[in-house]
Protein backbone atom coordinates (compact mmCIF):
# COMPACT_ATOMS: atom_id res chain seq x y z
CA UNK A 1 0.00 0.00 0.00
CA UNK A 2 1.54 3.42 -1.18
CA UNK A 3 -0.80 6.12 -2.14
CA UNK A 4 -4.10 6.12 -0.22
CA UNK A 5 -7.33 8.67 -1.04
CA UNK A 6 -9.71 10.07 1.54
CA UNK A 7 -12.78 11.50 1.15
CA UNK A 8 -15.98 12.79 2.96
CA UNK A 9 -19.66 12.19 1.04
CA UNK A 10 -23.02 12.72 1.62
CA UNK A 11 -24.60 14.97 4.66
CA UNK A 12 -21.11 16.60 6.50
CA UNK A 13 -21.32 15.90 9.88
CA UNK A 14 -18.98 17.22 12.86
CA UNK A 15 -15.92 15.27 13.43
CA UNK A 16 -15.44 13.98 10.03
CA UNK A 17 -12.53 16.84 9.89
CA UNK A 18 -11.11 14.59 13.10
CA UNK A 19 -11.24 11.41 10.81
CA UNK A 20 -9.75 12.96 7.88
CA UNK A 21 -7.15 14.21 10.37
CA UNK A 22 -6.55 10.65 11.84
CA UNK A 23 -6.38 9.46 8.33
CA UNK A 24 -3.88 11.66 7.06
CA UNK A 25 -1.53 11.09 9.82
CA UNK A 26 -1.89 7.49 10.92
CA UNK A 27 -0.38 6.82 6.90
CA UNK A 28 1.84 9.55 7.28
CA UNK A 29 3.25 7.67 10.00
CA UNK A 30 3.86 4.21 7.78
CA UNK A 31 5.08 6.45 5.04
CA UNK A 32 1.67 5.95 2.92
CA UNK A 33 1.34 9.18 0.73
CA UNK A 34 -2.29 10.23 1.11
CA UNK A 35 -4.21 12.43 -1.23
CA UNK A 36 -7.59 14.19 -0.12
CA UNK A 37 -10.81 13.98 -3.03
CA UNK A 38 -12.66 17.19 -2.54
CA UNK A 39 -16.49 17.43 -3.27
CA UNK A 40 -16.94 13.58 -2.40
CA UNK A 41 -17.78 10.83 -5.29
CA UNK A 42 -18.24 13.92 -7.24
CA UNK A 43 -14.31 14.96 -7.09
CA UNK A 44 -13.67 11.27 -7.85
CA UNK A 45 -15.42 11.17 -11.07
CA UNK A 46 -14.16 14.77 -12.08
CA UNK A 47 -10.58 14.28 -10.85
CA UNK A 48 -10.71 16.61 -8.02
CA UNK A 49 -7.71 15.54 -6.00
CA UNK A 50 -5.19 17.47 -3.84
CA UNK A 51 -2.04 15.80 -2.03
CA UNK A 52 -2.17 16.29 1.77
CA UNK A 53 0.64 15.71 4.50
CA UNK A 54 0.98 15.99 8.27
CA UNK A 55 0.79 19.79 7.96
CA UNK A 56 -2.34 20.01 5.27
CA UNK A 57 -4.78 18.68 9.05
CA UNK A 58 -3.31 21.12 11.14
CA UNK A 59 -6.09 22.91 13.38
CA UNK A 60 -9.16 21.06 11.78
CA UNK A 61 -9.71 18.61 15.09
CA UNK A 62 -12.05 21.36 16.48
CA UNK A 63 -14.32 22.68 13.22
CA UNK A 64 -17.39 21.52 12.08
CA UNK A 65 -18.12 20.60 8.45
CA UNK A 66 -15.24 18.88 6.29
CA UNK A 67 -12.31 20.76 4.71
CA UNK A 68 -12.70 18.42 2.22
CA UNK A 69 -16.37 19.38 1.16
CA UNK A 70 -18.63 16.70 0.22
CA UNK A 71 -21.74 15.96 -2.13
CA UNK A 72 -24.73 14.08 -3.10
CA UNK A 73 -23.33 12.77 -6.53
CA UNK A 74 -25.77 11.69 -9.19
CA UNK A 75 -23.07 10.90 -11.23
CA UNK A 76 -21.33 8.67 -9.32
CA UNK A 77 -24.96 6.16 -9.15
CA UNK A 78 -24.64 5.64 -13.23
CA UNK A 79 -21.60 3.44 -14.51
CA UNK A 80 -20.50 5.78 -16.92
CA UNK A 81 -19.57 8.46 -13.77
CA UNK A 82 -17.99 5.22 -11.97
CA UNK A 83 -16.11 4.54 -15.04
CA UNK A 84 -14.37 7.95 -15.27
CA UNK A 85 -13.82 7.50 -11.28
CA UNK A 86 -11.88 4.31 -11.93
CA UNK A 87 -10.08 6.11 -14.67
CA UNK A 88 -8.91 9.10 -12.07
CA UNK A 89 -7.84 6.47 -9.83
CA UNK A 90 -5.39 4.82 -11.66
CA UNK A 91 -4.29 7.87 -13.12
CA UNK A 92 -3.32 8.68 -9.71
CA UNK A 93 -2.40 5.48 -8.72
CA UNK A 94 -4.92 5.42 -5.64
CA UNK A 95 -4.37 1.76 -4.30
CA UNK A 96 -6.25 2.43 -0.85
CA UNK A 97 -9.85 4.31 -0.21
CA UNK A 98 -11.13 5.52 2.58
CA UNK A 99 -14.96 6.92 2.47
CA UNK A 100 -16.15 8.65 5.27
CA UNK A 101 -19.74 8.96 5.25
CA UNK A 102 -23.37 7.49 5.80
CA UNK A 103 -25.23 4.76 3.63
CA UNK A 104 -25.18 6.29 0.57
CA UNK A 105 -21.88 6.18 0.49
CA UNK A 106 -21.11 2.67 1.37
CA UNK A 107 -23.83 1.43 -1.46
CA UNK A 108 -21.60 3.75 -3.75
CA UNK A 109 -18.63 1.94 -2.14
CA UNK A 110 -19.70 -1.25 -3.05
CA UNK A 111 -20.54 0.01 -6.59
CA UNK A 112 -17.05 0.54 -6.91
CA UNK A 113 -15.51 -2.49 -5.83
CA UNK A 114 -17.93 -4.40 -7.88
CA UNK A 115 -15.97 -3.14 -11.01
CA UNK A 116 -12.57 -2.25 -9.27
CA UNK A 117 -10.54 -4.13 -7.17
CA UNK A 118 -9.05 -1.09 -5.51
CA UNK A 119 -9.75 -1.45 -1.74
CA UNK A 120 -12.69 0.37 -0.03
CA UNK A 121 -12.69 0.99 4.11
CA UNK A 122 -15.72 2.93 5.42
CA UNK A 123 -16.13 5.61 8.19
CA UNK A 124 -19.57 6.08 9.67
CA UNK A 125 -19.91 9.94 9.50
CA UNK A 126 -23.20 11.00 9.85
CA UNK A 127 -25.34 12.95 12.39
CA UNK A 128 -28.76 10.25 12.07
CA UNK A 129 -26.44 7.67 13.60
CA UNK A 130 -28.65 5.02 11.41
CA UNK A 131 -25.88 2.81 10.47
CA UNK A 132 -25.77 -0.68 11.54
CA UNK A 133 -22.41 -2.23 12.77
CA UNK A 134 -22.07 0.92 15.31
CA UNK A 135 -23.18 2.34 18.54
CA UNK A 136 -22.92 5.45 17.26
CA UNK A 137 -21.43 7.71 14.37
CA UNK A 138 -19.72 10.02 13.76
CA UNK A 139 -21.05 13.72 14.34
CA UNK A 140 -24.27 12.24 16.36
CA UNK A 141 -23.06 13.18 19.62
CA UNK A 142 -22.85 16.42 18.46
CA UNK A 143 -26.10 16.84 16.57
CA UNK A 144 -27.90 15.92 19.69
CA UNK A 145 -26.07 17.92 21.76
CA UNK A 146 -26.85 20.93 19.29
CA UNK A 147 -30.70 19.95 19.49
CA UNK A 148 -30.40 19.91 23.58
CA UNK A 149 -28.85 23.01 23.71
CA UNK A 150 -31.75 24.48 21.46
CA UNK A 151 -34.49 22.54 23.47
CA UNK A 152 -33.43 23.78 27.11
CA UNK A 153 -33.48 27.35 25.44
CA UNK A 154 -37.07 26.48 24.23
CA UNK A 155 -37.68 25.33 27.15
CA UNK A 156 -37.33 28.88 28.87
CA UNK A 157 -39.25 30.82 26.67
CA UNK A 158 -42.14 27.97 26.70
CA UNK A 159 -42.22 27.91 30.64
CA UNK A 160 -42.34 31.75 30.59
CA UNK A 161 -45.48 32.04 28.66
CA UNK A 162 -46.92 28.95 29.35
CA UNK A 163 -46.97 27.12 26.37
CA UNK A 164 -46.50 23.84 24.07
CA UNK A 165 -43.66 24.05 21.76
CA UNK A 166 -43.72 21.21 19.07
CA UNK A 167 -39.92 20.74 17.71
CA UNK A 168 -38.54 19.15 14.88
CA UNK A 169 -34.84 17.16 14.86
CA UNK A 170 -33.08 16.05 12.27
CA UNK A 171 -33.63 12.19 11.29
CA UNK A 172 -34.78 11.01 7.81
CA UNK A 173 -35.80 7.43 8.81
CA UNK A 174 -34.93 7.17 12.68
CA UNK A 175 -35.07 8.58 15.34
CA UNK A 176 -31.83 8.12 17.49
CA UNK A 177 -31.28 12.39 17.37
CA UNK A 178 -34.88 12.59 18.88
CA UNK A 179 -35.13 9.54 21.55
CA UNK A 180 -31.77 11.27 22.97
CA UNK A 181 -32.94 14.85 23.44
CA UNK A 182 -36.33 13.93 24.16
CA UNK A 183 -35.06 12.19 27.47
CA UNK A 184 -32.61 14.43 27.89
CA UNK A 185 -34.51 17.28 27.46
CA UNK A 186 -37.21 16.20 29.63
CA UNK A 187 -40.12 16.38 26.72
CA UNK A 188 -43.76 15.25 27.46
CA UNK A 189 -43.94 13.19 24.08
CA UNK A 190 -41.72 12.39 21.15
CA UNK A 191 -42.56 11.41 17.85
CA UNK A 192 -40.79 8.74 15.76
CA UNK A 193 -40.56 6.92 12.37
CA UNK A 194 -39.66 3.48 14.68
CA UNK A 195 -43.00 4.23 16.73
CA UNK A 196 -46.76 4.78 15.81
CA UNK A 197 -47.42 8.11 17.20
CA UNK A 198 -51.02 8.54 19.43
CA UNK A 199 -52.34 11.79 19.32
CA UNK A 200 -54.75 10.92 21.61
CA UNK A 201 -52.96 9.67 24.46
CA UNK A 202 -50.79 12.65 24.10
CA UNK A 203 -53.84 14.48 23.99
CA UNK A 204 -55.15 12.83 27.51
CA UNK A 205 -52.00 13.26 28.65
CA UNK A 206 -51.86 16.92 27.74
CA UNK A 207 -55.28 17.40 29.32
CA UNK A 208 -54.01 15.49 33.20
CA UNK A 209 -50.76 17.45 32.85
CA UNK A 210 -52.59 21.15 33.00
CA UNK A 211 -55.28 19.38 35.91
CA UNK A 212 -51.89 19.03 37.80
CA UNK A 213 -50.87 22.29 37.12
CA UNK A 214 -48.24 21.41 34.30
CA UNK A 215 -47.78 24.76 32.14
CA UNK A 216 -44.69 23.92 29.48
CA UNK A 217 -44.73 21.43 27.05
CA UNK A 218 -42.12 20.35 24.86
CA UNK A 219 -43.10 17.64 22.18
CA UNK A 220 -39.97 16.03 20.15
CA UNK A 221 -40.54 15.04 16.43
CA UNK A 222 -38.60 13.74 14.35
CA UNK A 223 -38.22 14.80 10.66
CA UNK A 224 -38.91 11.39 9.33
CA UNK A 225 -42.02 10.69 11.56
CA UNK A 226 -44.87 9.19 9.99
CA UNK A 227 -46.73 12.03 10.90
CA UNK A 228 -44.90 14.76 8.39
CA UNK A 229 -43.15 16.72 10.59
CA UNK A 230 -43.31 19.13 13.75
CA UNK A 231 -45.93 21.71 11.36
CA UNK A 232 -48.47 18.96 11.04
CA UNK A 233 -48.28 17.66 14.51
CA UNK A 234 -49.03 21.03 15.40
CA UNK A 235 -52.02 21.69 12.74
CA UNK A 236 -53.34 18.21 14.48
CA UNK A 237 -53.24 19.10 17.75
CA UNK A 238 -55.11 22.23 17.05
CA UNK A 239 -57.79 20.64 14.27
CA UNK A 240 -58.35 17.67 16.56
CA UNK A 241 -58.08 19.39 20.19
CA UNK A 242 -58.01 22.83 19.81
CA UNK A 243 -54.89 23.02 21.49
CA UNK A 244 -52.02 25.91 20.87
CA UNK A 245 -48.49 25.22 20.18
CA UNK A 246 -45.18 26.85 18.80
CA UNK A 247 -43.59 25.14 16.21
CA UNK A 248 -39.36 25.14 16.17
CA UNK A 249 -37.74 23.21 12.88
CA UNK A 250 -34.14 22.83 13.92
CA UNK A 251 -33.05 21.91 10.82
CA UNK A 252 -29.19 22.20 9.77
CA UNK A 253 -27.99 23.87 12.77
CA UNK A 254 -27.76 20.41 14.23
CA UNK A 255 -24.73 19.49 11.15
CA UNK A 256 -22.73 22.48 12.06
CA UNK A 257 -20.32 23.61 15.29
CA UNK A 258 -17.61 21.92 16.71
CA UNK A 259 -17.63 18.38 17.42
CA UNK A 260 -17.57 17.15 21.15
CA UNK A 261 -14.59 15.20 22.53
CA UNK A 262 -16.43 12.03 21.90
CA UNK A 263 -17.48 12.78 18.14
CA UNK A 264 -13.14 13.70 18.21
CA UNK A 265 -12.26 10.74 19.71
CA UNK A 266 -14.41 8.13 17.90
CA UNK A 267 -13.53 9.90 14.67
CA UNK A 268 -9.66 9.58 15.55
CA UNK A 269 -10.05 6.01 16.38
CA UNK A 270 -12.04 4.80 13.68
CA UNK A 271 -9.87 6.91 11.00
CA UNK A 272 -6.57 5.73 12.33
CA UNK A 273 -8.29 2.08 12.48
CA UNK A 274 -9.26 2.69 8.73
CA UNK A 275 -5.40 2.91 7.40
CA UNK A 276 -4.44 -0.03 9.54
CA UNK A 277 -7.06 -2.42 7.81
CA UNK A 278 -6.17 -1.14 4.48
CA UNK A 279 -2.40 -2.10 5.21
CA UNK A 280 -3.38 -5.33 6.14
CA UNK A 281 -5.69 -5.85 3.21
CA UNK A 282 -9.60 -5.55 4.64
CA UNK A 283 -11.92 -4.19 1.99
CA UNK A 284 -15.55 -3.91 1.37
CA UNK A 285 -15.77 -3.05 5.27
CA UNK A 286 -17.15 -0.21 7.74
CA UNK A 287 -15.52 0.52 10.44
CA UNK A 288 -17.48 1.06 13.80
CA UNK A 289 -17.11 0.81 17.04
CA UNK A 290 -19.45 -1.24 20.10
CA UNK A 291 -18.97 -1.62 23.41
CA UNK A 292 -15.75 0.18 23.34
CA UNK A 293 -14.05 -2.39 20.91
CA UNK A 294 -13.13 -1.38 16.97
CA UNK A 295 -15.40 -3.87 14.56
CA UNK A 296 -15.67 -4.26 10.59
CA UNK A 297 -18.95 -5.02 9.49
CA UNK A 298 -19.62 -5.60 5.71
CA UNK A 299 -20.80 -3.00 3.41
CA UNK A 300 -23.80 -5.02 2.94
CA UNK A 301 -24.78 -5.71 5.98
CA UNK A 302 -24.46 -2.06 6.61
CA UNK A 303 -26.56 -1.18 4.29
CA UNK A 304 -29.27 -3.45 4.43
CA UNK A 305 -29.40 -4.11 8.00
CA UNK A 306 -31.32 -2.07 10.61
CA UNK A 307 -30.46 -0.40 13.79
CA UNK A 308 -32.55 -0.72 16.37
CA UNK A 309 -33.14 1.84 18.98
CA UNK A 310 -32.63 0.62 22.71
CA UNK A 311 -36.24 -0.73 24.09
CA UNK A 312 -34.83 0.38 27.27
CA UNK A 313 -34.58 4.01 26.43
CA UNK A 314 -37.79 4.11 25.02
CA UNK A 315 -39.14 2.50 27.76
CA UNK A 316 -37.57 5.10 29.81
CA UNK A 317 -38.98 8.15 28.10
CA UNK A 318 -42.55 6.87 28.43
CA UNK A 319 -42.00 6.11 31.92
CA UNK A 320 -40.42 9.09 32.79
CA UNK A 321 -42.67 12.30 30.22
O1 LIG B 1 -28.21 12.40 6.61
C1 LIG B 1 -28.10 13.43 7.50
C2 LIG B 1 -29.15 14.47 7.29
O2 LIG B 1 -28.76 15.60 8.02
C3 LIG B 1 -30.58 14.05 7.64
O3 LIG B 1 -30.85 14.07 9.01
C4 LIG B 1 -31.39 15.04 6.86
O4 LIG B 1 -32.66 14.55 6.57
C5 LIG B 1 -30.59 15.19 5.60
O5 LIG B 1 -29.26 14.87 5.92
C6 LIG B 1 -30.65 16.56 4.96
O6 LIG B 1 -29.94 16.51 3.79
P1 LIG B 1 -29.60 17.76 2.88
O7 LIG B 1 -28.60 18.58 3.63
O8 LIG B 1 -29.06 17.19 1.63
O9 LIG B 1 -30.88 18.51 2.71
Amino acid sequence: MERIAVFTSGGDAPGMNACIRAVVRTASKLDITVLGVRKGYTGLCNDDIIPMERRSVSNIIQQGGTILETSRSADFLTKEGRARAITVMKKHAIDGLVAIGGDGTFRGAQALLKECNVPVIGCPGTIDNDLYGTDTTIGYDTAVNTALDAIDRIRDTATAMERLFIIEVMGRHVGFIALQVAIAGGAEWVLLPETVSDHEAFYRRFEQGLEAGRRTNIVVVAEGDETGGAEKVADSLEKLYGIQSRVTVLGHIQRGGSPTARDRVLASKLGAAAVLALREGKSGVMIGEIGGEVVFTPFDDVITKRKPLNPFELELMNRLS
